[in-house]
């Protein structure tokens, strides 16, 4: 397929790197900072363009890669005649696109990207389009990168993004405290490795549910005050901590 790519940062570049591994060809790349686009147009041997208005009006795939808040007002500047205009945002409505080009949707890729990963790799992607024969276009890209295309329309998607936001931001920032505690007190972080290897094998095979341990599953309230008094002089930490309890004891009816 012909991709047209506009944005430059992680998804642009990751998603660029990857259609093109796969045999589809970037025709043009945009960027607003004309630097990152020519630096991208190089790597991937193809054309960048300065001014929106440049870059061709048909391909198979215009993918608009640019921060959420500023896609609307970037693609109402295009002037597609041929093709499908896409975002990549899980929570943005499609309906954004509406009246640029007559076939449009979404293509999200739901993984944490950052500019340096040389392709996408494994990554669910979900997808969706206003009219069949865009679905079918956005759909044969999707699966020539992923072997987990699922389509959801505006709201499931936001609902998916809520969920990606808990399971993999909200976990990373939890890892990335216990690491700097960790770290505080000279206490080797990769230990911990095979434990948070072992629930993610765990909820692979049953609900969260009965993957579930600790103190707080047990209603062991004096592990639980033992671990409070060590936090503190980490106001963050303890919060957190106290919130986790909390839900886990509900949960599990020591309440
Ligand atoms: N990164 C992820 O993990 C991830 C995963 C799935 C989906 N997404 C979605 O992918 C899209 C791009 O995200 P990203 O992570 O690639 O963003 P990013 O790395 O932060 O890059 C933002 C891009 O938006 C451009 N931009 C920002 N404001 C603009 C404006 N007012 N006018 C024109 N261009 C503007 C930036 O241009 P400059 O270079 O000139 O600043 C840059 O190309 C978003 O919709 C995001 O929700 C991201």
């Amino acid at each position: 397929m012909d991709v047209v790519l506009i944005g430059a940062g992680n998804v642009g570049t990751v998603l660029g790197r990857t259609f093109k591994q796969v045999g589809h060809a970037i025709t043009a790349i945009w960027n607003r900072d004309s630097e990152k686009a020519k630096q991208l147009a190089d790597e991937l041997g193809t054309v960048a363009v300065e001014d929106l208005k440049e870059l061709p009006q048909k391909a198979d795939i215009f993918l608009l890669a640019v921060s959420d808040k500023s896609i609307q007002e970037v693609a109402h500047q295009l002037t597609i005649t041929a093709g499908v205009l896409v975002h990549a945002a899980g929570a943005v409505s499609k309906e954004v696109l509406q009246g640029v080009s007559n076939d449009y949707g979404v293509i999200w890729p739901m993984k944490m990207i950052r500019s340096h990963m040389s392709s996408l790799g494994s990554s669910a992607i979900i997808i969706d389009a206003n009219s069949a024969s865009a679905l079918q276009v956005i759909e044969s890209l999707a699966e020539s990168i992923s072997r987990q295309v699922s389509r959801a329309d505006d709201d499931k998607r936001l609902q998916m993004h809520l969920i990606a936001a808990i399971t993999s931001n909200f976990t990373n920032h939890l890892y990335h405290l216990a690491s700097d505690y960790a770290k505080e007190k000279e206490i080797d972080f990769s230990l911990f490795y095979p434990l948070i290897e072992g629930v993610i094998a765990q909820i692979k095979v049953q609900d969260p549910e009965k993957a579930q341990a600790g103190p707080a599953f047990r209603g062991d309230r004096v592990t639980i005050e033992k671990h409070r008094s060590l936090l503190a002089d980490e106001p963050v930490l303890l919060k957190i901590y106290d919130e986790m309890t909390q839900s886990i004891l509900h949960k599990f009816g020591h309440q």
